[in-house]
């Protein structure tokens, strides 16, 4: 079975889908893998470590000549791959439609590893939403420091005492906690929210307080998957109430609330930020897909007329590449040596398995996933 890893050519894509590391693990099962020149330069790892972990490093048409799997971070135009090609990568196949029917039209069979089931235990291990959204979150806090005039910890100096930041997570989901976590390793004062009850206890336990609107839709915020719901016209009202309460005592604000296959949900609004004192930062994670916050511009960042800057960076895990392809790579690894059939040295995605049907989008010429029909 031959292995293709291609270099990314999406803008702001620094990320590589296999690492030497990754590499050698996949050959160890029996696989040759190739490499296309370069893929790995932009997270810092030269063609030559995969040359000596054993890939066969070559052109971008030498690697996907005969490629029975293709392994690639975001998926590569469909017209590249070859007919009866298997592709895992993260193909977000919500905002990518029309591309999910070009890799059916081209009988490629694509799997989208976003939509591993990550409840389940033996998939926790090829969770990329996860791996990749716990770096976002540690980021996010790292940018906001960065932007902000002041320091995060309390400093007590010859000169007087600084305060500690007031920092202020919305949606705590895994970038959520992780970003309350950082910020308080940090020094931070850390407050935090999110629709589902759950996450309470998350938030103390990460060492923030949560402030939460308690009515009785909140029971029912979170989706059997685990994810929240759009909420209604009147929890959304009393949740806007709250976070005018609370937004403008916060120095730095971390958004990061999404509901899959939907526009994120709209948490602070124009009039929220102008009460905010200058120089307090927000950055949105849910940029890409709408914004948290009004006003973001993927790509930007924003300084509104009060001077509140908001930070609205596009592709968060890209921005640490090599840490984020390490595990991004690791989850690729893991869900083939999950499915490799040994006796056959190849991959055997078995009809009926739980992960394999999650994440299989298109087979046999036609869209499969049922939450892509129609
Ligand atoms: P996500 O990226 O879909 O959303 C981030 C957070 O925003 C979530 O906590 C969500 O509840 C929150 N949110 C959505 N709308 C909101 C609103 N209007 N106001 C405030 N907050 C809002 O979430 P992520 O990080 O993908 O996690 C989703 C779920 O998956 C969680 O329940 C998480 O615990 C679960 N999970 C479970 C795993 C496991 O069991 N091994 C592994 C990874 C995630």
């Amino acid at each position: 079975m031959k292995i293709a890893v291609v270099r990314e050519t999406a803008p702001f894509e620094r990320r590589v889908a296999a690492t030497p590391e990754s590499v050698k693990k996949l050959i160890k099962l029996g696989a040759s893998v190739a490499v296309e020149a370069g893929a790995g330069a932009a997270a810092n790892l030269a063609d030559a470590l995969y040359a000596e972990a054993g890939a066969a490093v070559a052109s971008r048409a030498a690697v996907l000549e005969r490629a029975d799997l293709v392994l690639a971070v975001q998926g590569p135009d469909p017209a590249e791959l070859s007919e009866g090609a298997i592709l895992a990568a993260s193909l977000q196949p919500y905002q990518n439609r029309e591309r999910i029917a070009a890799y059916a039209a081209r009988h490629v069979e694509a799997l989208a590893m976003e939509f591993i089931p990550r409840r389940l235990s033996r998939a926790q291990s090829m969770d990329i939403l996860s791996s990749q959204a716990n770096l976002a979150g540690y980021k996010a806090v790292i940018d906001a420091a960065e932007a902000y005039g002041r320091v995060f910890p309390m400093l007590m100096t010859a000169a007087g005492t600084v305060s500690a930041a007031r920092v202020f997570v919305m949606g705590v989901g895994v970038a959520g906690l992780q970003a309350i976590a950082t910020a308080r390793r940090l020094g931070a004062v850390v407050s935090a929210t999110d629709v589902r009850p759950a996450t309470r206890d998350e938030i103390i336990s990460a060492g923030g307080k949560p402030i939460f609107v308690e009515d009785e839709e909140t029971a029912d915020a979170e989706t059997e998957g685990g994810y929240a719901r759009e909420m209604s016209e009147a929890y959304r009202a009393k949740q806007a109430a709250l976070v005018s309460e609370t937004i403008a005592r916060q120095d730095i604000v971390i958004t990061t609330a999404q509901i899959p296959g939907r526009p994120a949900p709209r948490l602070v609004s124009a009039s929220q930020l102008a009460t905010m004192r200058p120089g307090s930062v927000l950055v949105d994670l849910a940029v890409e897909t709408g914004g948290n916050v009004e006003g973001s511009v993927p790509g930007e960042t924003v300084v509104t007329a009060n001077g509140v800057i908001i930070i609205g960076h596009r592709n968060y895990p890209s921005r640490v590449a090599e840490a984020a392809s390490a595990l991004f790579s690791r989850n690729l690894a893991n869900f083939v040596e999950t499915f490799w059939d040994r006796e056959k040295g190849a991959l055997s995605l078995k009809d009926g398995d739980e992960i394999i049907e999650a994440i299989r989008v298109t087979r046999g010429g036609r869209i499969v996933h049922p939450a892509l029909q129609g």
